[in-house]
């Protein structure tokens, strides 16, 4: 149904060298909303999917304020494909306040947010990072994974989060970043 607007998200993500917010991490965040919706039985699944996918979008413009740009982006691209307003709209909403610090409003608001969080303890992205001498965002995510439990919206994310956590922390990734 959105085969054509992924691609699109794809083609700007595949420009970025930031290791923290590329393809691979979109990817890992739309798997994240799809397992969070799966288990929520939520009833358009391939929304979630897409706006995983374009949630950061906004970075290849600026990294301030992207997620208002992202959200904005993807309602653009989705009304030149004539999808529907009311569509177009619940995609903006979902990823416009996906920041851990922000609430979004909607349900797939909260899932698309998650579903980002979740990859706070995502070994692949901590890996790629660090292979490319990228410590920021790893800083700044270290000091936030005490709280991360806290920070999620879900229970599913939680039940999520406890899965996850004991690779992350069997994989030490966390003792290379100072
Ligand atoms: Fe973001
Ligand atoms: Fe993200």
């Amino acid at each position: 149904m959105f085969e054509t607007s992924i691609n699109e998200a794809k083609k700007l993500l595949s420009k970025t060298d930031d290791r923290a917010h590329d393809i691979n991490h979109a990817r890992r965040v739309s798997e994240n909303a799809v397992s969070i919706g799966k288990r929520l039985d939520h009833k358009n699944i391939e929304l979630l999917e897409l706006c995983g996918w374009w949630h950061d979008v906004g970075r290849t413009i600026r990294d301030a304020g992207h997620e208002k740009i992202s959200a904005e982006m993807l309602y653009k691209d989705l009304i030149k494909r004539q999808k529907d307003i009311k569509l177009s709209k619940s995609a903006y909403d979902a990823i416009v306040f996906h920041r851990w610090d922000m609430s979004p409003q909607t349900l797939e608001g909260k899932i698309i947010r998650d579903a980002d969080k979740l990859d706070f303890i995502s070994i692949e992205r901590w890996q790629a990072c660090i292979e490319h001498g990228q410590f920021k965002h790893l800083r700044d995510m270290k000091t936030l994974l005490d709280q991360l439990p806290d920070l999620l919206k879900l229970d599913v994310s939680v039940e999520i989060y406890l899965k996850k956590i004991i690779m992350f922390k069997k994989s030490r990734l966390i003792d290379l970043v100072k």
